[in-house]
């Protein structure tokens, strides 16, 4: 197992501990909930190489309360902590009922999704839906407060549109419910992802909560992430698609050493193996591509295309982790004589 284990602290801002509520997270860099991404194993790696805290793929209250397997194994989290499970819905009772099974089933924290733009997340209209009907919301979010002794944070977007920004006044509001953090992706619901998060927006909600925020939206640098903090006013940032391809990133923005290409290589395959245990041979085989693909553009960009192809739709394991493996040590050794020839 490789673990660089090296602090360069490029910001001590982003090393410092905080809290949610009684929760101690050790740095200020946060791995964002990804469905279909952030699994358990993937957020077994991102905490082992440094990332402050990590987000569960959003789990659809009222079907694990119908007790689903799909819900179970979004809310596994092996023993790692600390354990914060997210969870999406749009009625009250499947909500707060919701957080009592995953805090009886060891979530340190819960957050509530309402910032996700699908048009349609499992069980209704939910994610940033719910901020078109903040009274509504606030029904939600005071249920999910009341049904759990553990904090309750919230993740939304600015507004349902331009016309629309309310994430300030839904921040406040869920302050006094008892939401002790609150995230904000920097785009309107209908931005989906097209153009540029909006950091200096974020500030509006800064001015307004006095819990702490989280500023997320396009952080790729630890540039980045120094400066939607100084724009927003926000305490801590959070990383989605930047980690694609580098669970370890969230803990290299927070100051940690980033893996060299070898160590890539050797973590890359642990990954899949992960994986593969996870969610079984032929499930695992399936899940795993795109994080396969991830890697081989960031660290094997010259793979060729009939390789790539191999690699991806192979449905036995061995084969792909003989094929994945080859390619990355590929990427590695091209890297190693650039490096040698600079
Ligand atoms: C593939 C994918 C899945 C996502 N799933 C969730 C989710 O389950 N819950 C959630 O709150 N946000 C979800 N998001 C939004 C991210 O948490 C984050 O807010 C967004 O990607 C912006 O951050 P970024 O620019 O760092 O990626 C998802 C985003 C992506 C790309």
């Amino acid at each position: 197992m490789v673990c660089p284990k090296d602090n360069h602290l490029l910001s001590p801002k982003l090393a410092a501990p905080f809290s949610i509520g009684s929760v101690p997270i050790r740095n200020r860099v946060i791995l964002a909930p990804m469905s279909g991404v952030t699994d358990l194993p993937f957020r077994q790696l991102a905490l082992r190489y440094g990332a402050g805290l990590v987000v569960t793929e959003m789990v659809a209250s009222r079907e694990l309360v119908q007790d689903t397997a799909e819900s179970w194994a979004r809310l596994k989290s092996a023993g790692l902590r600390p354990h914060m499970v997210q969870l999406a819905g749009r009625e009250a009772h499947w909500m707060a009922e919701a957080a009592k099974i995953a805090a009886d089933n060891g979530a340190d924290i819960i957050d509530i999704n309402m910032g996700c733009p699908a048009k349609k997340v499992i069980g209704g209209y939910s994610g940033s839906a719910l901020m078109r009907d903040p009274d509504h919301a606030l029904t939600l979010i005071e249920a999910t407060v009341r049904a759990v002794n553990i904090p309750v944070t919230l993740k939304m977007r600015l507004g349902w549109d331009e016309n629309s920004i309310n994430a300030p006044d839904i921040a406040r509001r869920a302050e006094e419910a008892g939401i002790q953090l609150v995230t904000i992706h920097g785009r309107t619901r209908m931005q989906f992802y097209e153009g540029r998060a909006d950091w200096d927006a974020i500030r509006a909600v800064r001015d307004v909560v006095s819990i702490p925020l989280v500023a997320n939206g396009d952080v790729e640098t630890a540039e980045d992430a120094e400066e939607i903090l100084r724009r927003s006013g926000a305490d801590a940032v959070m990383i989605g698609r930047g980690c694609q391809g580098r669970p370890w990133h969230a803990g290299v923005i927070a100051g940690h050493r980033e893996p060299n290409h070898q160590e890539i290589v050797e973590i890359a395959i642990e990954h899949y193996r992960m994986m593969l245990e996870f969610y079984g041979e032929a499930v695992g085989v399936r899940h795993a591509r795109k994080h396969l693909a991830w890697y081989l553009d960031r660290y094997a960009p010259a793979t060729t295309g009939a390789d790539k192809a191999k690699i991806m739709t192979s449905k036995e394991s061995g084969e792909v982790a003989a094929s994945f493996h080859a390619a990355l040590q590929a990427g590695a050794d091209l890297a190693h004589c650039v490096q040698e020839a600079a």
